[in-house]
């Protein structure tokens, strides 16, 4: 298919690169809003780092901390509210996907004036999508959503329950300084969590995107290959700088846009986790790893021979005597299998999620991305019944 790439993102990328955060944020600004999460960042040594290299540049800061994972609206709000009071002119995001997510969004709440909610896709008659914002430069602290490189957020709705998204030009971060040391100290579940979410990531353009795209299948299969590969080996050994900086480097690759590029890619298993965790706050990534195999059960039953594609290559099975949907299932059950070797949940009950609300998240499911049948988009795409009975098979 015709196709358009943009990603203006620059990135820094290797071991010890934060050293270099106060010259490069002295390119766009003179005090920054710096964006944290839960705390690791002040426990590991990293936030200390960041503002010492800030202050050799004689840049000044404030601070928002305290992002939740599933970022609220309302952190969104409080950040952009201390970036005005404070008159910051730059904002950093140090943290992992939901820090890196709300302070997009900040940055472009800062320069706008009514409720930052609008600026969230989510179809409504005040729907302003952003057009400008404070240069924003991502330092993520963990492998995970490709959030550093894109132009993309996720943002929850406490209130409503609504879990949506905004991806836009933009919301792209100026530089994204990408430092595999600051991952050395992620636990291991955190980091299992993570290589899911890369993995998803590409798996979702590889399983939903059109036919008749072979550098692109090969470039999905290469990646999760090796996010299979070296994801094992940093769950196992989280001081591994090597297999850090491999998995961080798939989860770059996994969502900036290259693998993606002329698949018309669709998301559906983000789409029915984001219904999951937007009602019961689980970990994104371990929210894919219930949904993944279930929903990839669903669509191997359409689309066998890609699944059988995936066997073949993925995991290296033999096509010999079987059939595609045979091979298909096989790989998916494998999958599974590395999905729970690494620590992953794979079952609803795991998580102490029941069957009780399926109806609602299926319906919330499609909220966000369906055609005008209200289908859930996705290769096929999934009615109502489809996504309960995807959720079913997961309990
Ligand atoms: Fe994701």
């Amino acid at each position: 298919m015709n196709f358009e790439f943009y990603n203006p993102t620059k990135m820094v990328f290797g071991a010890g690169v934060l050293s270099r955060l106060g010259e490069i944020v002295g390119q766009y600004g003179k005090k920054a809003l710096i964006v944290t999460g839960g705390g690791s960042v002040k426990r590991s040594g990293t936030f200390a780092k960041a503002v010492e290299s800030l202050a050799k540049a004689g840049i000044t800061y404030a601070e928002c901390s305290g992002v939740e994972p599933n970022p609220r609206i309302t952190s969104v709000t409080r950040g952009a509210k201390i970036a005005r009071e404070e008159g910051c002119d730059v904002i950093i995001a140090l943290g992992g996907g939901s820090t890196m997510d709300a302070s997009k969004v900040m940055a472009a709440a800062v320069l706008y004036d009514g409720d930052p909610w609008n600026l969230i896709g989510h179809g409504q008659a005040d729907w302003h999508i952003p057009t400008k914002a404070l240069p924003i430069i991502t330092v993520p602290t963990l492998a995970a959503t490709g959030s550093e490189m894109n132009g993309g957020a996720v943002i929850s709705n406490a209130e409503t329950k609504v879990k949506s998204f905004v991806k836009t030009s933009a919301l792209f971060p100026k530089v994204a300084l990408v430092d595999s040391e600051l991952t050395l100290t992620v636990p291991k579940d955190q980091t299992a969590y993570g290589v899911c979410d890369i993995i998803t990531h590409v798996m979702e353009g590889y399983f939903n995107g059109i036919d008749g795209t072979p550098i692109q299948d090969r470039w999905a299969e290469g990646v999760i290959i090796n996010a299979m590969e070296y994801g094992r080996k940093a769950v196992a050994d989280g001081s591994d700088l090597e297999a850090r900086t491999q998995v961080q480097w798939a989860s770059i690759v996994g969502l900036n846009g290259w693998v993606q590029a002329g698949v018309n890619t669709l998301s559906p298993m983000h789409m029915i986790e984001h219904a999951l965790s937007a009602h019961h706050d689980i970990t994104h990534g371990a929210g894919l790893a219930i949904v993944g195999p279930a929903w990839m059960r669903f669509a191997a039953k359409h689309r066998p021979q890609r699944f059988a594609q995936f066997a073949e290559r993925v995991f290296g099975f033999s096509t010999e005597g079987k059939d595609d949907l045979e091979l298909g299932l096989k790989a998916i059950d494998a999958y599974e299998e590395f999905l729970r070797n690494i620590g992953c949940p794979t079952h609803l009950s795991e998580v102490g999620i029941g069957d009780d609300q399926f109806e609602q998240y299926a319906k919330d499911a499609a909220l966000v991305a369906h055609d005008n049948e209200g289908r859930l988009l996705a290769r096929p795409a999934m009615t109502m019944d489809d996504i309960v009975g995807v959720l079913r098979s997961a309990l």
